[in-house]
């Protein structure tokens, strides 16, 4: 095999965010270990694949790195009897474009147990246009169904709307006959997230100013909160009698300032959601739900399509909150 592209990061003193970005070529004996090697086909952007790239969070774990923390593609020769040559296959977190090469390459090692077949019903394009994104958006919904919040109990509201956890998110919630409400610092967005299944969009800055009052007006049964801080703390005290949050990001901020009034008086629930240490099966299930309960129209319209040469101006973009639902990024 011959030699094959990749983006690398590597440290470089006194350059922006202490590192360097550039495109490389590597030859197969410099991947990292693992017992399959899949030829890349499609890859994707997610936030933190924005704050690598750009250096504004300390994302890295081991240098130089190759990116991309999701990829899909073809097994080309494998160690194991799971997988053979010609198999389709996704991972997504899994310590991938953290501490071990990730997908934006066309080639990539990978430990056998992190890999996934690509559920039946799913490209490897729409495999990426959900990535890592609308993993953790299903993941969070299994954790709000786990803690009882059906669609008889209530709204359901789902925080940064407009970005890929938030547009998965709606979707699938709407799907599966939830009412649900989008919040959105983007009015240009508003018909875009009704298309999406949204029946009420909520201004952002409804929510993301200190809360005031540890317990306000019960609005939601339960919540997907991508954006943390003073948001999450005001969806906490807005959610009814037992309902639950999942928090799964922090596009505000890592902050949390709230009081314990809406766990010991409303009985709510705040479900933490890490998509990129998942036992397996519940990765398989969260793969088999997606396939089963987000409509594809809905995938489409919230999918965008680039050549993985943009990946480093889409960086720029995703960090800026400036990029729409989902980007599906082709590799060959
Ligand atoms: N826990 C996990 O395993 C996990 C996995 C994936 C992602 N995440 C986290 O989840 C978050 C969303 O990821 P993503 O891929 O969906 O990113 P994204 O596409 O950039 O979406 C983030 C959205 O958050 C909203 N937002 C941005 N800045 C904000 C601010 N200052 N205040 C309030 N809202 C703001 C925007 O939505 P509107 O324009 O609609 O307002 C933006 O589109 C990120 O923090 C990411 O790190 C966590």
């Amino acid at each position: 095999m011959d030699r094959f592209k990749a983006l690398m990061i590597s440290k470089a003193e006194g350059e922006p965010g202490g590192q360097r970005v550039a495109w490389t070529t590597l030859a197969p004996e410099e991947l990292m270990e693992g017992e399959v090697l899949v030829r890349v086909t499609h890859s994707t952007i997610n936030y933190k694949d924005g704050l690598a790239i750009t250096g504004k969070a300390p994302i890295l774990r081991r240098w130089p790195m190759i990116p991309g923390i999701d990829l899909a593609g073809i097994v080309e020769a494998s160690d194991v009897p799971d997988y053979k040559p010609g198999d389709a296959v996704l991972v997504t977190g899994c310590g991938l474009g953290e501490a071990h090469y990730g997908g934006y390459a066309q080639y990539a090692r990978l430990k056998a147990e992190w890999l996934v077949p690509l559920p039946e019903g799913l490209s490897a394009a729409d495999a990426m246009a959900i990535g890592t994104a609308g993993f953790t958006a299903m993941l969070c919904i299994m954790g709000l169904e786990a803690h009882h919040v059906t669609p008889d109990k209530g709204p359901a509201l789902v925080t940064g709307a407009a970005g890929g956890v938030g547009s998965i998110a709606v979707a699938v919630l709407a799907g599966l006959g939830y009412e649900v409400h989008a919040s959105t610092g983007r009015p240009e967005e508003h018909d875009y997230l009704t298309g999406l299944g949204a029946k009420e969009i909520v201004d952002r800055a409804e929510l993301s100013e200190p809360s005031k009052r540890p317990l306000q007006k019960e609005r939601w049964a339960g919540a997907v909160d991508a954006v943390g801080s003073h948001t999450l703390a005001n969806v906490l005290a807005q959610t009814r009698f037992r309902g639950a949050v999942a928090a799964c990001g922090l596009a505000q901020g890592p902050d949390l300032v709230t009081t314990v009034m809406p766990f010991i008086l409303r009985a709510v629930t705040l479900v933490g959601i890490n998509s990129v240490e998942v036992p397996r099966a519940e990765r398989l299930e969260a793969w088999r739900r997606l396939a089963r309960d987000l409509e594809r129209d809905k995938l489409a319209s919230m999918t965008t399509t680039r050549p993985l040469s943009d990946v480093t101006e889409l960086a720029g973009e995703i960090v800026r909150g400036r990029v729409r639902g989902r980007i599906v990024l082709e590799v060959d």
